[in-house]
C-alpha cells in the first residue's frame, strides 16, 4: 500500500521543531521540549499547551538477559536514535526488567557494571569481546559504567533528538519475552513477585525524574495466563485481580513521579481491554473500572494493546477485532463505550522482508491506526540481540534494522509504507 502524500502531511514533519507558543500577554516564548507533563483529555493526549499529540515510534528492547539496551556493540546510541528520527518517528518504547532494579537493591543501591552484566549473560570470552565492541562504538562508556547509566545515556540522547521516551516494564527476570510458561506471566508467578514489581516501578519512575524525555511509563507488558501454574491461574488470572494490581502499580508510579502518563495493558498478552472500555463487571467480581479509583491522576491513564493477528485474511475482521478489543475507546459516542481513553498499539510487527508489509495484516494496520489517530510503536527496532533464548548475536528478522543495526532491513517497507504511516499518524 502506497500512502498518498499531501502537502499538509509533509508540513507536519516539521513538528519536531521546538514549540513556539504565544502566552496570554502576546509575548512569544520557547516551550521546552517535550512541553510536558502530558495529560489525557478524553481520547486525546495533551501537552502542557493543550495541543493534541500521539506517538509514532518503535520498541527498543533493554529487558533481555544482559539488561542493557540492545545493539550498542554495533552502533552508537546517537546513530541509532538518528535512524529513528530519520523516519519522522517521535517515540521510543524502551523496555526494562525488574531484575535490574532487584540487583541494584541487592548491591547496596548501586547498579552492576556493564562489564559484569555482559560477562554474566554471555560468558567470560564473549562477554568481554562484546563489552569491548560496545566501548569502541560508544566511547562515552567504560567498563565500570553501569546498566542504569546506559539507560541514562539513551534517555539523554532521546531528549537531545526530541523523541518521547516511554519506559516499559517488560518482564521481571531479564530474558526474552513472552510465553505463558516463562515464570513471568502473572503476578505471583515464579519470577513475578508483586512486591518487587511495585518496588521496581517506583524506583524507575523516581529515577526517571532525571530524564526530561520521559513522558510515559507502561506498568507491565503482556499480562497472560500462567498456564503451567493452574493454581495461580484459577485463583487470580482474572479482571478483578488485574484491577487490584494495576491500581497498585499506578499508585506507586504516580507517588514516585507524578509527571508521566501511565499505560495499562490488558489480559491474554495485552490483546484486549474490553471490560475496561465497556465498563462491564471485572469478573469474577461485580466491581467496574472507575476513574474515581485513580483519585488525583485520572487524567494520566492511557490504554495500550498489542496485536499479532498476522495471519488474518480480512481487514474488516481485523478492524472489528481491534474495535472490540479496546480501540473503540477512541471513538467517542461509539455504542458500548463507557470509558473513553487514548489507546495505543504499543506492539505489532511482522517479518521485514520484501513482501510481508504488502499483506492484509500490515496494510490494514497502516490504514486503521492513522485513520483513528491511534498512537503506536512497532516491534521492533532491533536488528539483533546480544542473546535471545540462549542464542548469542541472535538475528531478528522482524527488526526494522539489519543485523548490525546499520541500515533498514526492508527498505521497501520503510519507503513504501512506514514513513507514510508515521506521517499520517502525526499529521
Ligand atoms: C484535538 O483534536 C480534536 C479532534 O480532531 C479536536 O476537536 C480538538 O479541537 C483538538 N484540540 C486541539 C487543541 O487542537
Ligand atoms: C560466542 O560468540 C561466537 C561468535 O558470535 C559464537 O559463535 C558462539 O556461539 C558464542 N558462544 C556462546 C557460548 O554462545
Ligand atoms: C565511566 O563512565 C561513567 C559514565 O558512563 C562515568 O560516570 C565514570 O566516571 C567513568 N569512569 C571512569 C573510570 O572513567
Amino acid at each position: 500500500m502506497k500512502p498518498i502524500l499531501t502537502f499538509l502531511a509533509l508540513a507536519s514533519i516539521g513538528a519536531a521543531a521546538p514549540n513556539i507558543q504565544s502566552t496570554q500577554d502576546g509575548a512569544s516564548k520557547r516551550a521546552a521540549w517535550p512541553n510536558g507533563p502530558f495529560v489525557t483529555w478524553g481520547r486525546w493526549i495533551h501537552d502542557a499547551s493543550g495541543k493534541n499529540l500521539t506517538y509514532a515510534g518503535t520498541n527498543w528492547p533493554g529487558h533481555a538477559d544482559v539488561m542493557i539496551p540492545e545493539g550498542l556493540q554495533y552502533q552508537s546510541i546517537e546513530t541509532i536514535v538518528q535512524k529513528v528520527k530519520s523516519l519522522g518517528m517521535n517515540a521510543i518504547r524502551l523496555t526494562f526488567a525488574i531484575q535490574m532494579v532487584d540487583e541494584i537493591y541487592a548491591n547496596g543501591g548501586n547498579d552492576i557494571t556493564i562489564q559484569k552484566a555482559f560477562v554474566q549473560a554471555l560468558g567470560q570470552t564473549n562477554g568481554t569481546r562484546v563489552l569491548n565492541q560496545v566501548l569502541a562504538k560508544n566511547p562515552l562508556f567504560n567498563a565500570s559504567t553501569t546498566r542504569l547509566q546506559v539507560f541514562d545515556a539513551v534517555a539523554e540522547e532521546l531528549h537531545r533528538q526530541q523523541i518521547y521516551l516511554h519506559l516499559d516494564n517488560h518482564i521481571s527476570k531479564g530474558m526474552w519475552c513472552c510465553s505463558s510458561t516463562d515464570g513471568n506471566s502473572w503476578w505471583g508467578d515464579t519470577y513475578f513477585s508483586t512486591a518487587n514489581w511495585v518496588r521496581g516501578l517506583s524506583y524507575m519512575a523516581n529515577h526517571g525524574k532525571s530524564w526530561p524525555a520521559l513522558t510515559s511509563l507502561g506498568l507491565r507488558n503482556e499480562p497472560r495466563e500462567p498456564t503451567n501454574n493452574p493454581a495461580l491461574s484459577r485463583s487470580s488470572y482474572n479482571w478483578q485481580a488485574w484491577y487490584t494490581f494495576m491500581r497498585q502499580g499506578a499508585a506507586a508510579v504516580h507517588a514516585a513521579n507524578p509527571a508521566p502518563l501511565i499505560f495499562l495493558s490488558g489480559l491474554n498478552f495485552d490483546t484486549y481491554l474490553t471490560p475496561v472500555v465497556q465498563g462491564t463487571a471485572l469478573t469474577p467480581g461485580t466491581g467496574r473500572f472507575s476513574v474515581t479509583d485513580f483519585e488525583g491522576y485520572a487524567d494520566k491513564l492511557v490504554l495500550e494493546l498489542h496485536n499479532y493477528e498476522n495471519g488474518i485474511g480480512s481487514c474488516d475482521t481485523l478492524k472489528g477485532n481491534l474495535d472490540r478489543n479496546g480501540f473503540q475507546a477512541l471513538q467517542q459516542g461509539s455504542s458500548g463505550v463507557v470509558n473513553v481513553f487514548p489507546v495505543m498499539m504499543t506492539e505489532f510487527g511482522f517479518a521485514m522482508d520484501s513482501s510481508t508489509w504488502r499483506g492484509v495484516y500490515a496494510s490494514c494496520l497502516a490504514e486503521y491506526l492513522p485513520a483513528l489517530k491511534a498512537g503506536w510503536t512497532i516491534w521492533v527496532l532491533a536488528g539483533s540481540y546480544y542473546v535471545r533464548s540462549g542464542i548469542q548475536d541472535y538475528d531478528e528478522d522482524w527488526g526494522l534494522l539489519n543485523h548490525d543495526w546499520s541500515a533498514w532491513r526492508s527498505q521497501g517497507y520503510v519507503d513504501g509504507a512506514l514513513r507514510g504511516l508515521v506521517r499520517e499518524t502525526l499529521s
